[in-house]
Order: structure tokens, then sequence, then C-alpha cells
């Protein structure tokens, strides 16, 4: 929604469409809880937020791309103010902000924990005042469309009718979100399919830094709801099961007193970087600290030396969700909690300026994208500004892009969209006699990748994945759809889906196997050093007839040699 408004703000004559295959107040978005990251504090400058960033990043982050995303992020969030976010406030008036995981000073927006659904109402309610933007909800896409070397548009099957349909258009903006769902333990929504990666990957464009996959420590067990990092940044401490604030063994800095209310926890302990949280958890359960559940091992997030007063005001959703989820009161008892695949930092290439994917005419913001600003860990807060930052990039580029190459080859689309309709025909609703379940291989998938590859990986688990993910894509042709109905076949949708996720998942798993060094959320066993002289380098999966074709890109290195990661006090 950020880039249709760019895109629309940048030329009256521009026709700007969004098609979204769930109503677009539906997007993941909507659940993103803790806030999103702009430097506003006078203590706080753009070369900390760099700087913070590149670290998190294990200095795989580009760092052309991550300076001029520090820059323009303070007035991106200005402007979704003036479009009607409410972003919380101090009692000065002044934009409230809080500490999250791995940042020197606190510089996260909020709006409650419910900064993702303040964001997309005032985004959604921002896009109506455009006539000319057209909306498709609940179409779901299937195929770009690349005709004399550039992106023509894409195919949608609209869901009331089953219908595909084209979309015949000089320009398109990719804004997927990522693939949570090809893991079983996920905060990601079940419409995270890596549908924009998968498209993206098929015409041709590399999937970047595909490996790098984001923990997030805080999971209600059972159902992976994401406990927000809100929760330790207003004051939150991790203990395990003999009530010990476990971090303080991992260089991760010593406790502090967990009353002081000036958040004396920056960048240690509970406030340190995603990854190492995550590497944390493995290995108190490796010692015997974790607390087993029927829902798996977990640790405590305790809150209750906040007040009822203080969560309620700043995280009251955290109590909602853990008493309806967890059927635990934050207030007097402390919250489960264990690691669930949150991001991906990999995505769909790109440039840093304009959003641009390699082939002409595509473009890509938000998590489906890699610009690269996140590296081998994103810090928590960066990605909602991160969308809005690149999205408008993303709009403005591709209105320009449209405006140069207005002219369509259109009997040759039409030919394309009659094709994927008959394709999607032949393979899935009218085929006879397949013998193979979606929900079967989408849980073998899932399987696979959390044991081959998840918060530590070696050589052994990772071929095993691969060798997994090669027999099920063998199988996948085999599926059998019970629905053969036109509209709103869900049973049509997941399968297609599974077949993003398979692809996502091979560029993954070959990409973390060729990867022989340890780098933020790529953690191999085998090869537990960062190896700079080899893999500071972007890994750029292509997708072939065979296994995926692995290239690397030099990471752009401007002021900021690498170092080594310290967090602490
Ligand atoms: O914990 C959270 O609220 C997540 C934020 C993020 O992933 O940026």
């Amino acid at each position: 929604m950020r880039a249709a408004i760019a895109a629309c703000e940048l030329d009256p004559k521009l026709s700007v469409a969004i098609v979204s295959k769930v109503y677009p107040m539906r997007s993941h978005t909507v659940s993103a809880e803790g806030g999103a990251a702009a430097v506003t504090r006078a203590d706080d400058s753009f070369e900390h937020h760099i700087n913070d960033t590149i670290t998190g990043s294990d200095w795989l982050a580009d760092q052309d791309a991550v300076e001029l995303f520090v820059k323009e992020a303070p007035a991106e969030m200005t402007q979704l103010e003036h479009w009607g976010c409410p972003w919380s406030r101090e009692a000065s008036g002044k934009i409230a902000v809080r500490p999250f995981g791995g940042m020197k000073i606190e510089r996260t927006w909020f709006a409650a924990d419910k900064t993702g659904f303040h964001m997309l109402h005032a985004l959604f309610q921002t896009t109506l005042k455009y006539d000319r933007l057209v909306r498709y909800d609940e179409w779901f896409a299937t195929k770009l469309l690349v005709e004399e070397g550039r992106c023509q548009g894409l195919t949608a099957i609209e869901l009331r009718t089953g219908q595909v349909r084209l979309i015949a258009a000089p320009a398109v903006i990719l804004c997927t979100g990522g693939a949570g769902r090809i893991f079983p333990f996920t905060t990601n929504a079940a419409i995270k399919t890596g549908d924009g990666m998968a498209l993206a990957y098929r015409a041709g464009v590399p999937l970047k830094d595909i490996e790098f996959v984001q923990y997030h420590p805080t999971g209600l067990p059972g159902t992976g709801i994401l406990i927000t990092e809100a929760a330790r940044g207003e004051g939150g401490i991790l203990v395990n099961k003999h009530g010990h604030r476990y971090l303080q063994d991992y260089n991760l800095g010593k406790p502090l007193d967990v009353h002081d209310p000036n958040h004396p926890q920056k960048r240690t302990m509970e406030l340190g970087p995603r990854d190492k949280l995550s590497q944390c958890f493995v290995k108190e359960m490796e010692k015997g600290n974790t607390i087993e559940t029927p829902y798996g091992h977990v640790v405590h997030l305790d809150v209750r030396h906040l007040g009822e007063k203080k969560i309620d005001k700043k995280i009251p959703f955290v109590r909602e969700l853990a008493k309806n989820y967890a059927g635990i009161d934050p207030v007097y008892e402390p919250i489960p909690v264990r690691p669930v695949i949150h991001y991906m930092m990999g995505g769909v290439h790109t440039d840093t300026l304009n959003a641009a994917t390699p082939l002409p005419g595509l473009y890509a913001a938000g998590e489906c994208a890699c610009v690269s600003i996140n590296g081998a860990n994103r810090l928590g807060s960066n990605s909602l500004t991160e969308l809005l930052v690149f999205g408008a990039r993303a709009g403005q580029a591709s209105g320009q892009f449209a405006r140069d190459h207005a002219q369509l080859h259109l009997p040759a689309l039409e030919a394309m969209a009659r094709d994927e309709q008959e394709r999607i025909a032949r393979d899935f609703i009218r085929k006879e006699g397949g013998t193979e379940r979606v929900s079967t291989i989408r849980t073998e998938l899932n399987k696979t990748m959390e044991e081959g590859a998840g918060i530590y990986r070696t050589e052994t688990s990772l071929k095993e994945t691969c060798a997994v993910i090669a027999r099920l894509r063998e199988r996948y042709p085999n599926v059998r759809l019970d629905d053969r109905s036109l509209s709103f076949n869900t049973d049509l949708t997941a399968a297609i889906e599974l077949g993003y996720l398979l692809d996502v998942a091979e560029a993954l798993a070959q990409s973390a196997l060729a990867r022989t060094e340890s780098r933020g959320s790529h953690q191999r066993t085998d090869y537990p050093k960062r190896d700079d002289v080899k893999f500071l380098k972007h890994s750029m999966a292509y997708r072939t007839d065979g296994v995926p074709r692995i290239e690397y890109l030099d990471v752009t290195i401007t002021k900021w040699p690498p170092g080594e990661r310290k967090y602490g006090n």
C-alpha cells in the first residue's frame, strides 16, 4: 500500500492496482506488534542506528542501503503520523520510543503493542483517496509474465470465480512478505508461503541470502504466536527453570536493576540481538535448564515486576494473548516462551536505490525482498520501517519505469494468460489419479526444515534436508485435489502455495549447505567461525532444471569495516 500510494503521488495519469490474495487489512503486517525504528531522540543519531543495524547484521548488510534506510526512516514515520497512525506519546507530547534488541538507544516508535495494525489502517485509509487505485482483493497471483525481456504483468486467479485473469502492467512490485510457513513453528500467518519470492525465482531472478532465517526468541508454545520484544524492551526478563537470568552466562552483559525506569538493559541480556538469544535458548536446553511442556521446551518471560498498570498501558496485547492462548495472566505468572521462526532476512534480489530486481519492470519491497539492510540478522523493529522506506522507493521507481515503457505486447500476454488457465486446469482442477495429499507433503517439508535447517545446522543435517526436499519435489506433481470447484477453492490455492514453499525451501537449504561458515542466524556447528575471506558475500540462488545454482555477490562495505559483534555492559 505504501508503494501504491507513492506511485499514485508520482503521476496523476498513472493507473495503479493492488492485487492481494487476502483482503488488505488481513495482510500479515496487521499482526506486527512491538514497533518501527527511526531516529528521533536528541541523544540518538543516524550513525548509531547505522552502526547497530550493521553490527546486528553481522556485517552482511549492504552499507549504502543501510545508510539510505536510516536517513529516510524518520520522514517516512512522520508521514505515517500525518496519514493517521496514532503513535504512542510521552506526557510531553513527544513521540514515545522504546528500546529494542541490539540497539544502543531507544528508537522504536510504537502504537501500544499493536503497531502493525495501526500502520496498516493508516495506509489503507490513505489508499482510499485515490480513485485511480484499483484493488483486486482475493486475487491469487500465479505467474509473472515476461515478454521482450521485461516483466509486463501477471496472471492471477480471481478466487470468487476461479477464473485466471490477466493483469497487464508495465511495472510490477512484489510485496508478498516472507515464507515462514516452510517451517512448522512460526509467528507467520498461514498466508506467508513465499509466493512473491517463488514467482520472481521462477522468472529468473535470484533469491539473495535466503539461508538467513530469524528465530524470534519469544513465541508462545503450541501456537507460535508472537510475544513481542516490547515486553523485554519495557523491562521483562528471561529466566530458566531455576529462575536464573541465564543470558548473563553468554557474554551478553550482566543483569542490572529491573526496576530502574531508565531501561538499563540496552544492548545487553534480554535486549541482545535475536540470533544470539535464540542460540542461548538451545544451549540452555542442552544443559537441561529449560522447562519441558507438552509443546516442547520453554523458558519463562517474566514481566510481573512491571505491574498491572504499566502492562495494561504499554503491552496490553501481550496480556491478552497470554491469557487467551497460554491460559496465564502475566500480571501474576511468567509467560512460557520458546524461539519461533519469525522473519526471512533473504529474499528477491533488488538494488539499493529503486527496489528494482534484475528483471526490468519487476520491483520488490518488504520482507519478500532482500535489498539488503538486514544481512545475517535483522534488528527487531527495522522491518516495518523498511517496508515504508523501500515501499515508497519501489512505488516511485516503478511509476517512472511504467511511464517510460507504457507499450505492452498484449496479444502475447493474452496468450500466456490462456496457457496459464489451461495449466492450472490440467495440473490441478481436472487432473485424475493423483495420490499425494498437499498436507502430507507440507508436513514432511516442515519437519525436514526444522530438523535440518533450524537454529543450528551441519553439513549432514542440510544434506539430508536437501535430499528430502528433492524427493518431495518429485512427488509434488502427483498431488490430488478433493475440491474441483471454482469458487474460493482453498484446496487449489494450498496446492499452488505448496509449490512456492518447495521452491523457496530448496533455495534456502542449498544456500545454507554452500555457506560453510557461521554468521548471524546461520550457525554451522561444523564451521563455527565467521569467514570474511570466503563469505563476506551475498548468496544468490538461481533456479535451474536441477538443483539451484548458487553464485556470490560482494557485500557493499562503505565506512564500517567488519569487526567483532560485542554486546554487554
Ligand atoms: O517482537 C516484535 O514486536 C517484533 C518486531 C519485529 O519483528 O520487528
